[in-house]
């Protein structure tokens, strides 16, 4: 299944497209299957309706870790990197993880957890994230990770939502230098959540937490009450796998869901041939578990080909800015699959973190989550891929399940800034505003797919007309990623960014109206507007045009508070990086906002704000503009 020439992804992607349903049948045929398949793809956009491998049995733990066993159980498959680095990795085999996942799938069966249940894990990055992700895949029940950076509230919105019954977490987290509460801010959560009847939580920083008698247990209790034989659960190709939130267009973040076979299928393929990986190497991907690249990337991608993960508890620039090439050199990495937003933070240290660091067992690099400028490109090409590792540019997302655009590396030539080409299976096609479809190269357009593919999410959670409404009714018959793209003379793919309401902001993705609610919520606020501005290092700052007569005498504080009751509503990631106070926002006759005017302020580039004819106050433009002025 690994492709080795550009000849061969010719005709892969000819194959893929001409025949799709026998070229998924073959990929497929790699993984093991306990029934097979009676009908490869069953399809239809409208509704929309999406299933792969029809009538298939399997469990997907038994790919990412059984079979395994015999021939590489003591083969690495997560080496942990703690966030002190002082402190020892932790290399747990096959053998191991399998041992580790079967024992705490028998805790959660033991605190009542069985297949269909969800659960929803907040976690540190430790070896045990991915074990309790696996042990729920393994009895079947349906995972929903929640970032460790979300606050009180936005877990309470995903575990009522998703109605959890059961939650897993530990006593806190290290980034660098900071311990983060994780128990606390689920007791927290907790208090509005009445389906969760069980919270088990890992012993990891020993910070004195409450227990609840009944309610709360340590993991180290329960897993010595248990033994390590646990047959996984019989799972359909189109039972749900996992749950994953993220954030769109309107207020409320989308539970996006995935099933077992296809995306089994689709993050397995992708895995080993985006990545040429080879048996033995050392691949570390420095994402978060708590956003798909970590469960694609970091988990399920990886596990299911025998390869060695690196997962990494801290953050790039703790101790020093030199922590992923020191992680590097410690652990001969062969790819380094990370984000442009790190990528331009280390940039931005200078030549030293890199002095005498060995990078030579890189071989392949990649990066994720927004548009990598050619700046970026460059120095992780000469710096740290010394202009010998090709650059896989991925664009995909939480709703793909795996990576849809990028280079194959070894196989596919490169351009900087460049996702470049589709991989086998994947139909891209870019429309203008009217769904009609832009034909030929030298175009740009919105990003729309236009035949399904296995890792493709299925619906969100207990609300598929929203599935239909945000993906599938702006244009008929086609899936609409929210992107607009560049293609080039070659017919190279460039995403150039969000064409709706959506922002990138370090990579994380965070809906203007979601950041516009919990400021809206602070009191004394009236209205407030945000987009997002060109930020050096994060891709995307946020800029909040907030209405609010009471400053309670300091406008600073009042910032400070702002800034506060957004951490508590969605947590620190969501944080503006400007706040302007205005008196009033422009608007249109019908009350709309008008974004882009606000966008050009926020940009700096007040010259050119086009046409405000239509506004209902053309005045407000300029007193906006003149209080940016004296900010
Ligand atoms: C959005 C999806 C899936 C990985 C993590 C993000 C942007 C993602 C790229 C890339 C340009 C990219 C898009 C996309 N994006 N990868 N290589 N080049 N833009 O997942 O949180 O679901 O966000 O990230 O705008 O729609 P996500």
């Amino acid at each position: 299944m690994q492709i080795t020439s550009f000849k061969q992804y010719e005709e892969d992607y000819k194959k893929s497209v001409e025949n799709p349903e026998q070229f998924w049948g073959e990929v497929a045929q790699n993984f093991q299957w306990r029934k097979p398949w009676y009908k490869v793809l069953s399809w239809d956009f409208e509704t929309p309706t999406i299933k792969w491998f029809e009538g298939a049995k399997l469990n997907i733990t038994e790919n990412c870790l059984d079979r395994h066993l015999a021939n590489n159980g003591d083969k690495p498959a997560i080496i942990w990197e703690p966030n002190n680095p002082e402190a020892e990795s932790v290399t747990l085999t096959y053998k191991m993880l399998h041992e580790r996942v079967c024992r705490f799938a028998n805790v959660l069966k033991r605190n009542g957890a069985q297949k269909g249940d969800r659960i929803c894990i907040y976690m540190p990055m430790v070896p045990e994230l991915a074990i309790a992700v696996l042990a729920c895949a393994r009895i079947g029940a349906v995972h929903s990770v929640v970032f460790g950076g979300f606050s009180a509230k936005s877990i309470a919105d995903r575990i009522n939502d998703a109605q959890c019954k059961l939650v897993i977490t530990a006593d806190g987290a290290y980034r660098g230098n900071k311990q983060i509460p994780l128990k606390d801010v689920i007791d927290d959560a907790l208090i509005g959540c009445p389906t969760v009847a069980k919270c088990i939580v890992l012993t990891h920083v020993r910070t004195p937490v409450s227990m609840l008698k009944g309610r709360d247990v340590w993991w180290e209790d329960e897993v010595k009450h248990v033994n390590d034989v646990c047959e996984a659960e019989e799972m359909d190709a189109e039972d749900l796998l996992f749950i994953l939130y993220t954030s769109g267009s309107t207020g409320k973040p989308k539970g996006v869901v995935h099933t077992c076979g296809g995306y089994m299928v689709y993050a397995g393929y992708t895995f080993t041939n985006v990545f040429n990986y080879q048996p033995g190497e050392v691949y570390f991907c420095t994402a978060d578990i708590g956003w798909i690249t970590g469960h694609s990337y970091i988990v399920y991608g990886p596990l299911s080909q025998g390869a060695t993960s690196v997962l990494f508890e801290g953050i790039p620039t703790y101790p020093n800015a030199s922590r992923f090439w020191d992680i590097v050199e410690k652990h001969k990495v062969n790819t380094l699959y990370t984000a442009p937003t790190a990528i331009r933070s280390l940039m931005s240290f200078g030549e030293e973190p890199l002095e005498g660091k060995d990078f030579s067992s890189i071989r392949v690099l990649g990066s994720v989550g927004e548009p990598i400028n050619e700046e970026a490109w460059h120095w992780f090409d000469e710096k740290i891929g010394d202009k010998k590792a090709p650059i896989v540019d991925t664009w995909w997302q939480t709703e793909t399940g795996g990576i849809m655009i990028s280079p194959i590396a070894t196989v596919t030539p490169t351009k900087p800034s460049f996702a470049t080409l589709p991989l086998p299976g994947i139909q891209p096609i870019l429309v203008d505003e009217n769904g009609n479809e832009i034909e030929g190269n030298g175009v740009s357009g919105n990003l729309c797919i236009k035949f399904p593919w296995p890792g493709m999410l299925r619906t969100t959670y207990g609300d598929h007309e929203r599935c239909k409404q945000t993906y599938f009714s702006t244009y008929e018959n086609l899936y609409f990623t929210g992107d607009g793209c560049l293609r080039d003379e070659d017919g190279y793919y460039r995403i150039t960014g969000r064409v709706d309401d959506v922002l990138n902001v370090s990579g994380h993705r965070i809906g203007t109206a979601e950041v516009e609610n919990a400021i809206n919520m602070h009191a004394g606020v009236i209205e407030s507007a945000v987009v997002g501005y060109p930020h050096d290092v994060k891709g995307q700052g946020i800029f909040a045009f907030v209405i609010s007569p009471e400053m309670h005498g300091d406008v600073e504080l009042t910032k400070k508070d702002i800034l506060q009751t957004v951490t508590r509503v969605i947590g620190a990631i969501a944080k503006p990086d400007k706040i302007l106070f205005v008196s009033g926002l422009p608007k249109t006759r019908s009350g709309k906002i008008m974004r882009r005017i606000l966008r050009k302020i926020a940009e700096g580039d007040t010259a050119n704000l086009g046409d405000i004819s239509t506004l209902l106050d053309p005045n407000v433009v300029q007193e906006i503009i003149e209080s940016a002025k004296k900010s």
